[in-house]
């Protein structure tokens, strides 16, 4: 990687990898565009900005060529619950979106990243240590978006030889930008609740475990695949990845372990209640650990930590 281009860094994990890709790229080589670039935090004006809709292809191209990208970071889509609401643009932006990004990496010769999910999993995948290669068939438009992509990129790879690669990504906790619409953001909610009212309604029911991981592994995880040895790939897109699994109480009791006073109780929305019970509880990512090194460094505690210390700072009284 050398001349970066990012999809979406005006979102939750764009945000926070444009801002990494520059720190080891430089600023000039990593290119952040967004549909809505008026969101850009300041400092992600130190380097190249462009407005960008994933569904303008002949747009995405120009930028390749002006600004001599050979690596794309696709991260635009909508999330899960936001997916269900909006199932027709989730298509367009997740399918006709991606095709269009491969399109112009099977013309122009560039690498791309693609951030697929534990979404694509579903009802029929079995649910503990969910392995690599299994049944998928999602029942939610997110997913069937990613799972096509999968297929898309190992197609565009067998076919064209496009550099297509990309992880299943569990559900991200960050404290720069917040996610929107996703099933697993209540375990980011959970801890800017604790900090700024002490108080917390969890959406999802007690026993609803989810795979999880904090920002900086999952950086790490979508910079390493792009920098791996491609000799020593089996599989290219969509590798499980995870760090850690917990349901609402575990982490409820994480907080309070650190927050004494901090109280939750539940309301469970039934669209994303549905939605978590379809995909695993804990992925097997020994595919991802044995053919690029994968290795997540943060766990629940000193995510919690970590968490806890930068939004008690943020929105001291
Ligand atoms: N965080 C995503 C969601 O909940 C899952 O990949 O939609």
């Amino acid at each position: 990687m050398k001349n970066i281009l990012i999809i979406g860094s005006a979102g939750q994990i764009g945000s926070e990898l444009t801002r990494e890709l520059r720190k080891r790229y430089g600023n000039d080589n990593v290119v952040a565009t967004d549909i809505a670039p008026e969101k850009f935090k300041d400092e992600l004006k130190a380097g190249p900005i462009e407005a960008l809709d994933i569904l303008d292809t002949q747009k995405l191209a120009d930028l390749v060529r002006k600004y001599k990208i050979d690596t794309i970071y696709n991260l635009a889509a909508l999330l899960s619950a936001t997916a269900e609401a909006k199932p027709q643009l989730a298509w367009k932006i997740g399918l006709y979106g991606h095709f269009g990004v491969l399109e112009v990496a099977r013309e122009l010769g560039t690498a791309v990243f693609f951030p697929s999910s534990i979404g694509s999993f579903g009802p029929t995948t079995p649910h503990d240590n969910t392995p690599q290669d299994v049944i998928q068939r999602p029942n939610t438009m997110y997913g069937v978006t990613k799972v096509s992509a999968e297929l898309l990129g190992d197609y565009y790879h067998k076919r064209f030889g496009v550099d297509s690669r990309g992880v299943r990504f569990p559900g991200i906790i960050s404290n720069v930008t917040l996610p929107g619409g996703g099933t697993t953001d209540y375990a980011v909610e959970i801890y800017y609740a604790a900090v700024q009212t002490g108080k917390f309604t969890c959406p999802l029911k007690a026993g609803t475990f989810l795979d999880m991981m904090y920002m900086p592994d999952a950086l790490h995880a979508a910079i390493s695949i792009m920098e791996a040895n491609p000799d020593k790939l089996v599989h290219h897109n969509g590798f499980n990845v995870t760090a850690m699994s917990f349901d609402p109480e575990i982490i409820y009791k994480a907080i309070k372990k650190r927050i004494p006073d901090f109280v939750m109780d539940y309301d469970v929305e039934p669209i994303k209640q549905g939605i978590a019970d379809s995909w695993p509880n804990k992925m097997d990512d020994s595919a991802a650990r044995e053919e690029w090194g994968w290795k997540p460094n943060w766990d629940l505690d000193s995510m919690t930590d970590d968490m806890l210390k930068v939004l008690s700072e943020r929105f001291k009284k």
